[in-house]
């Protein structure tokens, strides 16, 4: 499997280890192959909207990177995000999508109660919805726990937001 680029990479350092991984809008899958391979989460579900980038996504896992011994389970989903209808728990990624996309994805799982994770980590390919209209999405319960990550890519600066779940005791 390839290497993470700069912005993957620092995607994947800001996983919560020990917790699930909901890599969203996975297309190829980097981040949550490398979750698998760390042996560090107990659950990684691929989630794309396209039949295809998963089928191919799941023939090229079994072949190339599932380990025998890795107890780490593996779920490979299509659908959009918004159509989800499982609970979210643990870290979910999204990232490589527009903003707004980004909106419409929490925006649904939110409506049907079904953001359940402790950590959003997300990085938009543009800023058409601004992260305080996401932050200000009705019971949303995320809030910015550090700095904004900018990462540079192809001569452009992405920018990866890091939303913690706030508990209220
Ligand atoms: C550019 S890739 C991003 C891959 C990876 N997440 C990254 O950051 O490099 C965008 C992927 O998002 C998928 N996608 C776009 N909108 C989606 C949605 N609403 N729900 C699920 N997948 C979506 C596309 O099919 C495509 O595979």
């Amino acid at each position: 499997m390839p290497s993470l680029s700069p912005r993957l990479q620092q995607i994947y350092k800001q996983l919560l280890t020990g917790e699930a991984v909901w890599d969203l809008c996975c297309d190829h899958g980097y981040v949550g192959s490398h979750a698998y391979q760390s042996q560090l989460f107990p659950e990684i579900n691929f989630v794309d909207q396209v039949p295809e980038i998963i089928v191919r996504l799941e023939e090229r896992f079994q072949r190339d990177i599932v380990q025998t011994t890795n107890p780490t389970a593996t779920r490979f989903i299509t659908a959009s995000g918004e159509e989800l209808t499982l609970e979210l728990t643990g870290n979910v990624v999204i990232s490589g999508v527009g903003s707004y996309t980004i909106f419409q994805i929490l925006k649904s799982l939110q409506t049907k109660n079904l953001l359940k994770a402790k950590r959003l980590i997300l990085c938009p390919q543009n800023d058409v919805v601004k992260m305080d209209e996401i932050k200000k999405l009705p019971g949303f319960l995320y809030r910015q726990s550090q700095d904004i990550i900018s990462v540079n890519e192809k001569d452009r600066v992405r920018e990866i937001f890091v939303l913690d779940q706030v508990t209220h005791t």
